[in-house]
């Protein structure tokens, strides 16, 4: 029941059961790097090669969505020059990766306050989700300057204005109305909300990421810090996710 089979288009083994959409919260780089007595931009560096890989297995098995938190609205509270090294990656991971992932039909996507990023980190995105706009295969999309609750607080804004303008009265609001106003929108509809949620490093919280979309994920820990997080990691994180029952509040 839960052993992985040959997917016979990608060659890859692929579980029984996959996760349509599967969210990361990458972290641990900073201690990653402490262990080697290396500077802490070197665990993000090598955290931009893991997810180089993982976003590889991911498409090769057929995931359609990972959702990566890149760096949260909080995290603007770190020291500068960290803050700029990481606010790099996307031009690294546009010149290194982006080429050989649209030759793999990946798709790249961004949410979050995106146009308060540095301009050069939100054009090197912006050219990412240009040039694979029309892939099919995984969609790979960033939550950068990221904040779940600065989400719920937009959609809600917009739909008081759309109120105002008497496009909506507030007994139309319902869930695919609040779904269709948070950044996830610009995912397909039934793909919007992640099955799997994986958290690297030990710490078990949420830490304001996709706060509505998670209501009824699967979650999972692993003390594996990010930059070690590799395919067995992210297998092993599936396997777990087949051993779940999903039963969305029914019995
Ligand atoms: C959390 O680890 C990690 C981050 C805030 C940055 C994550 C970024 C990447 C993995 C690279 C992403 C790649 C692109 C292209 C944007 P931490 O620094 O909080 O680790 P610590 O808790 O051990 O200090």
């Amino acid at each position: 029941m839960f052993k992985f089979k040959m997917n016979r288009k990608s060659k890859v083994e692929v579980p029984q059961v996959v996760p349509k959409h599967i969210g990361i919260i990458m972290d641990g780089n900073g201690r990653w790097a402490k262990k080697r007595m290396q500077p802490r931009i070197m665990g993000h560096k090598s955290g931009m090669e893991a997810l180089h890989k993982v976003a590889k297995v991911a498409n090769d098995m057929g995931v359609q969505v990972l959702t990566v938190y890149a760096f949260s609205t909080e995290n603007w509270s770190r020291p500068e020059s960290e803050v700029t090294f990481i606010m790099n990656l996307p031009v690294d991971f546009y010149d290194k990766y982006v080429p050989e992932l649209h030759r793999n039909n990946v798709k790249i996507q961004m949410i979050g306050d995106t146009e308060r990023l540095p301009q050069g980190t939100f054009e090197a995105l912006k050219k990412a989700e240009d040039l694979t706009k029309l892939n099919t295969g995984l969609i790979l999309n960033f939550a950068l300057n990221y904040g779940g609750r600065a989400e719920i607080i937009s959609a809600v804004q917009q739909i008081a204005q759309e109120i105002l303008d008497a496009k909506y009265s507030p007994g139309m609001i319902n869930e695919q109305l609040i779904s269709d106003h948070l950044q996830t929108h610009t995912l397909p509809r039934t793909l919007r909300d992640p099955d799997l949620i994986i958290r690297t490093s030990g710490e078990l919280r949420l830490s304001n990421f996709l706060p509505w979309q998670a209501a009824y994920s699967e979650l999972y820990f692993t003390d594996v810090l990010w930059p070690d997080f590799d395919e067995k990691a992210f297998r092993d994180a599936i396997l777990a996710y087949n051993k779940r029952q999903r039963r969305f509040g029914g019995v």
